[in-house]
């Protein structure tokens, strides 16, 4: 089947959180800066790179935030023209460029990712498209959803960036068994199981946060139930969709880190912060002193 180009991109917004309580009560985890952007930011620029020209939010309480980092600030703009200030003038510009379409959907309820995902399908309809989650934040040299929108062309299945994690994380993430590599980095996914634990797990392949789909797994998803954890999840939708297309797995070029956990986002705001055009050097040596002092 010729698919369309991949051109919409759903950003699933509208989780609790809970695990940054309590900065998560009022605000959303998307906002969380690294260094100097917000999360979702560094989201947006992913998926803008990998072709994306409508993005879709699924939202929930709380997550206005994020329609207002995406918006024109009229006054704030303002402000910094009369005051002279047209670095930080072009930066807010620049935020998002003209050509891209925000598009909000409200989730009722977090009744689970594979719910958010379904939330998109009157925006996406028969097209393929991509999920992005903006708390896996991958530094790679390509970005990560443009090498796997490389990988869909060539197969023209549905692909999940996957990663090797520790056996004792199985349960924290969807596990994939492959049934065979159709390429160094591409395996053709036999079975997918959300949070086994460790002892049931049959392999420590999991997703993480990018994935690209076809748009038959919106038929799956209004099918399913409550999965893993009473959530509609949307590995089981996957896994519904695999008795009819293949999908594919990806490991990609790059660096993942989970800042939906605080240890993760910690090492994300270090590492920035040390690539950090303006900043790096100073935080280099201030690490350095830091580190003779422990
Ligand atoms: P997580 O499992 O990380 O949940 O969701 P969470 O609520 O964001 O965070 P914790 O675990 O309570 O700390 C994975 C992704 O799915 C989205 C989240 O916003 C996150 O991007 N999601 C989850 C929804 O949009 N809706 C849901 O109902 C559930």
């Amino acid at each position: 089947m010729a698919y369309k180009p991949v051109k919409t991109v759903v950003f699933p917004v509208a989780g609790r959180g809970t695990r940054f309580l309590p900065v998560t009560k009022a605000s959303p985890k998307e906002m969380l800066p690294i260094v100097d952007k917000p999360l979702i930011q560094y989201a947006v620029d992913e998926a803008l790179s990998a072709g994306a020209d409508t993005l879709v939010f699924i939202t929930g309480s709380s997550k206005r935030a994020i329609e207002d980092h995406f918006d024109s600030n009229p006054e704030l703009e303002a402000v910094l023209q009369s005051q002279g200030k047209q670095e930080l003038l072009d930066l807010l510009r620049g935020i998002l460029p003209s050509y891209a379409s925000c598009v909000y959907i409200r989730q009722p309820a977090p009744l689970g990712l594979g719910h958010a995902v379904l939330c998109a399908r009157p925006v996406v309809g028969d097209s393929p498209f991509m999920v992005h989650l903006a708390d896996d934040l991958i530094d790679a040299p390509v970005s990560c959803l443009k090498q796997m929108v490389e990988v869909f062309r060539e197969y023209g299945g549905s692909v999940l960036g996957v990663q090797e994690v520790p056996k004792q994380d199985t349960d924290k993430y969807g596990i994939v068994t492959l049934e065979r590599m159709v390429a160094p980095r591409v395996g053709k996914i036999s079975h997918i199981v959300e949070k086994p634990k460790p002892d049931k797990a049959a392999s420590t392949l999991a997703v993480v946060g990018r994935y690209l789909l076809t748009p038959g797994v919106f038929d799956d998803l209004a099918k399913i139930g409550k999965g893993a954890g009473g959530e509609i999840q949307l590995t089981d939708g996957i896994a519904q969709l695999m008795r009819r297309e293949p999908v594919y797995a990806f490991q990609f070029e790059g660096k993942r880190y989970d800042c939906g956990s605080k240890l993760g986002y910690l090492q994300a705001t270090v590492e920035y912060g040390l690539r950090h055009s303006s900043l790096g050097k100073d935080f280099a040596d201030y690490l350095k002193n830091l580190a003779a002092t422990l």
